[in-house]
């Protein structure tokens, strides 16, 4: 197969079953360079079994994934982000103990350590590479007020912002995002999603985010993925999958008025 032209992302017949549950199936997907985009589904529509196999956290039962053209299919999750594909979880996978720049170093000398971190004793914590990289990516996320505060003490709108500039630590061109604003009030949401949104853009970092705010996937997303049943629904623009009948019974929650009733 080949990818779409344009196409950072492409994504062929994908299929994923846990023994009599179909958790996604007939996925075909081509994301092109540069776009954002948003992926929704009530609980258990399959959005992170989506995430987990283009991040090779599992390996599809069926189907292609090409990334920049090359098969990443079924490939170890390593070797994926060695390539250049990023994530973050739904839960911050941060060391609590360390601060957040020390958090940071980390994540930049592991990204550029090669196949294996501990046998690469060339690649220390403390490099000037790792440290400047760590010092931007500080700046980038705004989080520079808290450089030196230890990592368990954070607010959380902080440590999920620690959490990004972590996974984005080693230069990917792919960054997915499973529900950056959850367990974040909704009133923080909005910063914490311009912040992230806006360091991704100026890195030039394609990126699919997992999203149950509608608010926030309209205003935040190129383009929305309806998941339902471990497939794809709807796919368009915010507002033709918003506005999308199927979506708005199934996920969104909010049944269309009748016909020639006027919109709010
Ligand atoms: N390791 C697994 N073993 C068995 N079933 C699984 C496994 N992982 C996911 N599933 C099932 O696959 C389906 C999709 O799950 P998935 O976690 O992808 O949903 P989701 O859309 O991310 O949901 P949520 O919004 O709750 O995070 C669900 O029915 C789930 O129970
Ligand atoms: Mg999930």
């Amino acid at each position: 197969m080949n990818a779409t032209q344009g196409a950072i992302l492409s994504v062929r017949d994908l299929e994923k079953t846990f023994g009599s549950v179909v958790a996604a199936r007939d996925i075909s997907v081509d994301v092109p360079v540069g776009q954002t985009v948003g992926v929704i589904g009530a609980n258990g529509a399959g959005k992170t079994t989506f995430v987990n196999m283009i991040t090779g956290h599992l390996t599809p039962s069926k189907g292609v994934i090409l990334f920049e053209d090359k098969d990443i299919t079924g490939k170890a999750s390593r070797e994926i982000t060695r390539l250049g594909i990023s994530r973050s979880f739904q839960v911050a996978q941060i060391f609590p103990s360390l601060t957040v720049f020390e958090n940071m170093c980390i994540a930049a000398a592991i990204a550029h350590c090669g196949p294996s971190f501990l046998d690469n004793v060339t690649t220390p914590v403390r490099s000037p590479r790792a440290t400047a990289e760590a010092e931007a990516a500080i700046e980038l996320f705004q989080i520079g007020n808290y450089r030196n505060a230890v990592a368990s003490q954070l607010p959380q709108g902080v440590r999920k912002l620690l959490d990004i500039g972590m996974a984005v630590a080693g230069a990917p061109r792919l960054l997915l995002l499973d529900e950056p604003t959850s367990g974040i009030s909704i009133e923080e949401k909005f910063g914490l999603m311009e912040v992230v949104m806006s360091a991704l853009k100026k890195r030039n970092i394609t990126v699919l985010f997992v999203e149950h705010d509608m608010e926030i996937v309209s205003r935040f997303a190129d383009r929305v993925l309806a998941f339902y049943d471990g497939t794809v629904i709807a796919d368009g623009t915010p507002h033709e999958a918003l506005d999308n009948p199927r979506v708005q019974e199934l996920i969104s929650g909010i049944r269309l008025k009748p016909a020639g009733a006027a919109h709010a």
